[in-house]
């Protein structure tokens, strides 16, 4: 089982071929593997999805090589009989449907328990909140600590961890390609969702559920760490946040408290407290900016700073284009010291 493309030198046949087929082969082989494959599973739920993925397309390869020997069959095997033909009839069209269907629903349904269990209780606890349009993630250890980010999700590799997932406005979906199955996150209502990382790495979370303008523009990433980085990560983010020393910056943290950006986002530490935004106090530290929508540093954060709604329309986050572009700089400056 597993997905692989070939590349070498070789005649000019063999490149003719390549070129003929290797966009399309490429195109297809391409979602076999990267951060954001059902198929490249680093989880153990993935694993059974991708392996019933495979049983399925085996079972739609296996149908389509009947049905197709059949039109061949029917198209040249001469005259047919009528009692043949009710029995191809009866054979093709009922039997091995049900059979076929029967074996590969069995199979699925008997992977379902594993992947309903929630994992064990007590531990950190994580809550993922689907936002318009980014993910608020908070952390609460069993030491009274809590803390909270934005877009992005730290896992320790090798443990089943519950994610409890719900929504600040309409129905979204948190779904980990490479980690597991999908959860909805509904209005109202908390959902239990467990991931059991199996290898470490950097792994893309999407949004899988359509939930207005930039839904296409919600996505996360999800990180997987030994223990060791874990416990140090979860010490790290507990900290309240750095107190810059460089002039730019501290001119940045002033402009952050006298421009308002305290009134929607937190920087634990200091006086901003908002909560309707992301918050901020260690947003230097993180992969992306705007729900992956931009890597991160302090170009991305000057660049969603001004232009929030150009980089995801309908974004909540007003636009800062008119500050002097010092000001924008001193800010992002400000914000990428924010580790
Ligand atoms: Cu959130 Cu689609």
């Amino acid at each position: 089982m597993g997905c692989s493309s070939s590349s070498g030198e070789g005649a000019r046949a063999d490149r003719t071929w390549t070129e003929w087929l290797g966009g399309p082969a490429l195109a297809v082989l391409g979602g076999c593997s990267g951060p954001q494959s059902a198929l490249d599973a680093a989880g153990r739920d993935a694993e059974r999805v991708a392996e019933l993925w495979w049983w399925m397309l085996g079972g739609a390869a296996v149908v389509w090589a009947i049905v197709l020997g059949a039109a061949v069959y029917a198209v040249r095997g001469g005259p047919h009989g009528e009692r043949r033909v009710r029995w191809l009839v009866i054979g093709g069209g009922t039997v091995l449907p049900t059979v076929v269907l029967t074996v590969l629903l069995a199979h699925g349904l008997s992977l379902m328990p594993a992947m309903l269990d929630d994992g064990p209780e007590g531990g950190v606890r994580i809550t993922v909140t689907g936002e318009q349009w980014w993910w608020r993630v908070r952390y609460e250890t069993l030491d009274g600590r809590s803390f909270e980010l934005a877009n992005e999700l730290v896992l320790p590799v090798g443990r089943r961890t519950r994610l409890h997932v719900r929504s600040a406005d309409v129905i979204h979906a948190l779904w980990v390609p490479s980690l597991g199955g999908k959860i909805d996150m509904i209005p109202g209502r908390t959902n239990v969702h467990a991931l059991e990382p199996t290898r470490t790495g950097v792994f893309r979370g999407v949004c899988a559920e359509y939930c207005g303008l930039s839904h296409a523009r919600m996505a996360f990433y999800a990180v997987v760490v030994d223990d060791a980085a874990y416990d140090a990560w979860l010490d790290a983010q507990a900290a309240p946040a750095h107190t810059p020393d460089e002039p730019l910056a501290r001119r940045g943290a002033a402009l952050f408290l006298e421009s308002g950006c305290g009134a929607c986002h937190t920087v634990r530490g200091t006086e901003a407290d908002g909560a309707l935004g992301p918050d901020l106090t260690h947003v230097g530290g993180r992969r992306s900016i705007g729900a992956a929508v931009l890597d991160g540093g302090a170009a991305s954060l000057r660049r969603w700073i001004a232009h929030p709604a150009a980089l995801k329309p309908g974004a909540r986050m007003p636009p800062y284009w008119m500050l002097p572009d010092d000001d924008l700089a001193a800010l992002a400056a400000y914000l990428e010291g924010l580790r």
